[in-house]
């Protein structure tokens, strides 16, 4: 059983897949970690995440950079999302998706391209989304409680320029997938949008 779980930045697709992984026993694998760690690589090595053979060259990562803290920052956020546009960073990775997708028993992944490119054919697909002003809010008591000084007008160009880099690139741009069910989480506790999205996979499945 293969779940696909896509949505934009701060949408809660990352708590809902886990709690699915929870609820349906499944490993689960959250994609953006993976561009974050080309992003950050590209850093760490002077690169220019914009110029497609720096971003290539950073795709050789290796996994101890996976437990870097700076990797769920916003500024790393906004790294993989640029790395993210070039086909060869794509093709780089799809390997290790497609392989985390079809291990024995099934699997849970989340990202932005899972529906639509990594596992077309998945067994039920949820597209999560939100307002940006409410995951604008979901980023500010997150910086808020880890101790930052966040801005919430910065937040939210932050997350509308992200959005519009993920939706409007050319190679597996963000959208919601053929079969895929739509999960707005704006106005839902975390527990209410995993009671739903627990309900819609059991629907598709
Ligand atoms: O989900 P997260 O915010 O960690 O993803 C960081 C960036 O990585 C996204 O903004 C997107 O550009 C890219 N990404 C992608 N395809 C995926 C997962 C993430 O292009 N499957």
């Amino acid at each position: 059983m293969i779940i696909a779980v896509d949505g934009p930045a701060a949408s809660g697709k990352g708590t809902i897949a886990k709690a699915l992984a929870r609820h349906y026993g499944l490993p689960c694998l959250d994609t953006g970690l993976l561009y974050r760690a080309v992003g950050l690589s590209v850093l760490k090595r002077g690169g220019d995440p914009d110029i497609k053979a720096d971003a290539l060259a950073a795709c050789d990562f290796g996994d101890e950079i996976l437990a870097d803290p700076a990797l769920r920052s916003e500024a790393v956020g906004s790294l993989a999302s640029r790395v993210s546009v070039h086909q060869a960073v794509r093709d780089a990775l799809i390997a290790r998706q497609r392989d985390f997708a079809t291990q024995p028993g099934g699997a849970i992944l989340d990202g932005r391209d899972i529906g639509t490119v990594i596992a077309p054919d998945a067994d039920a697909k949820i597209f999560v989304t939100a307002s940006v002003h409410v995951r604008a809010e979901r980023r500010y008591k997150d910086s808020l409680a880890q101790g930052g000084q966040p801005d919430m007008d910065s937040l939210i160009a932050d997350i509308q320029a992200r959005d519009t880099r993920d939706m409007s690139r050319d190679h597996a741009p963000l959208k919601i997938a053929d079969g895929a069910d739509l999960l707005d989480t704006s106005d839902l506790t975390i527990d209410a949008a995993v009671q739903r999205a627990i309900a819609l996979v059991d629907a598709q499945l």
